[in-house]
């Protein structure tokens, strides 16, 4: 017997292979020699669990495996070991499975979809990929949000100061994650300026009860309740800290919120009472700040970053306001103040930078009218940077669930 010297893949001696006579489907490594006509044919050898490239019957943990190559970019796992394929079904060459991703506004869905399709396209045996693309928002375990039990992510819309469009941002915000087919909530916390209602144009709308719960009002999608809804115009409440705190609590607790999937909460400016109450009344998935390029509004805005990372709500981003006005007929873009940048402040406060909406006056005077730029102007620059943001800050909400629901190893 001739002695073969060199070493297979794997380290064996080939020389211990010669002796016996193996079934080529059988030999671990085995060389192209030894494999069958139809293998040779076929597409891509299917790699069995234990790193073998013998062939296997077409089945769901074929396709599982193939799947795993599809890792989730913000969650730095694949989307089979984070439970995101369901229902796998096999139909002579016909492959169709649902992706459950964690928020409808997922911003990489197509292209997660895309690489599925291409990883189970490749597969020998299938001629046919169907995916659908399906989203259940998780919310973050562990914590009995014992107030609001059915919603999965309570967001708090924070800013430093007022009137850098805190409102109007998260007006904005709700309805693009609700056109993404989210359940979304606001909360108008902002006791001292309730703004929500006239945003929505449902500032004469008068709420009702049901049994003991009072029924939120549903504007362009979005269940919204403010206590501007309960006061009269020209009346005038002087806020008292238990008042601010009693508030925040009965619009959480004396409301008929139903199941939601993101309830925002529009804070009133600042590090007052009714931040601090919401912390302490529901687990926050996080806050989002909203901050113009003033150095005044920055700073206050950290500020408010530090009141929120001591009540342990973590901070899913920042927010860029009124940053760059973009001229309508040459699209050149100018920054209308000279502050700290809100990408910069991110850097600053170590958080995310969620994007920039710049300044247009149309979104103010949509908001004036009762419509979100968003349904009015839903082409604009502004709508665009609008939706793009809410989708980041789906991603962040989805990040901060799975993340504490599977630890990394
Ligand atoms: N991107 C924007 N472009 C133009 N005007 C804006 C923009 N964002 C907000 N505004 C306007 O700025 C003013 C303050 O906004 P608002 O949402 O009420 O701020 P806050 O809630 O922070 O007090 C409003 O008149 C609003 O229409
Ligand atoms: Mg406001």
């Amino acid at each position: 017997m001739e002695k073969v010297k060199e070493l297979g893949s794997d380290g064996t001696r080939r020389s211990d292979y010669r002796n016996v006579a193996w079934h080529p489907l059988c030999v671990p490594h085995a060389s192209r020699l030894w494999m069958p006509e139809w293998i040779m044919r076929s597409k891509r050898p299917r790699q069995g669990s234990a790193g073998t490239l013998y062939p296997m019957p077409l089945s769901e943990s074929v396709v599982l495996d193939a799947l795993k190559v599809v890792m989730d970019p913000d969650l730095h796992r694949d989307i089979v070991t984070l439970g995101f394929v369901k229902n796998v079904v096999i139909e002579g060459s016909k492959v169709s499975f649902t992706i459950n991703l964690t928020t409808p506004a997922c911003p990489v869905k197509e292209e997660l979809k895309a690489q599925a399709d291409e990883a189970v396209r490749g597969l020998e045996g299938v001629s046919d990929v169907e995916i659908e693309m399906t989203a259940t928002v998780r919310a973050k375990p562990g914590e009995a949000q014992d107030l609001l039990p059915e919603v999965a992510n309570v967001i708090a819309i924070a800013s430093g100061k007022g009137g850098v469009g805190k409102s109007t941002v998260t007006v904005n915000l709700a309805v693009a994650l609700a056109q993404k087919g989210a359940r979304v909530g606001i909360l108008d916390a902002d006791v001292y300026g309730p703004s929500v209602p006239l945003l929505l144009g449902a500032q004469n709308e008068k709420p009702f009860t049901e049994g003991q719960k009072i029924v939120p009002v549903f504007r362009f999608g979005v269940h919204t309740m403010s206590i501007g809804y309960l006061l009269d115009d020209d009346q005038a409440v002087l806020w008292r800290g238990p008042m601010v705190a009693g508030t925040v609590r009965q619009l959480l607790a004396d409301v008929n919120w139903g199941t939601l999937d993101y309830l925002l909460v529009d804070l009133p400016p600042g590090t007052g009472d009714a931040p601090m109450s919401l912390a302490q009344l529901v687990p926050l998935t996080g806050v989002v700040i909203v901050s113009t390029p003033h150095n005044v509004a920055a700073n206050i805005a950290g500020k408010a970053v530090q009141l929120f990372k001591r009540l342990n709500s973590p901070i899913l981003g920042v927010v860029e306001n009124m940053g760059v006005l973009i001229d309508p007929v040459t699209g050149a873009e100018t920054r209308m103040f000279s502050g700290l940048s809100g990408e910069d402040l991110a850097t600053q406060l170590k958080v995310p930078y969620l994007g920039s909406v710049p300044f247009d006056p149309q979104v103010s005077q949509a908001g004036d009218q009762g419509i979100p730029a968003v349904v009015a102007y839903p082409q604009s620059a502004q709508a665009d940077a609008l939706k793009q943001i809410a989708g980041r800050l789906a991603q962040q909400a989805s990040i901060k669930a799975m993340t504490a629901e599977t630890p990394t190893p």
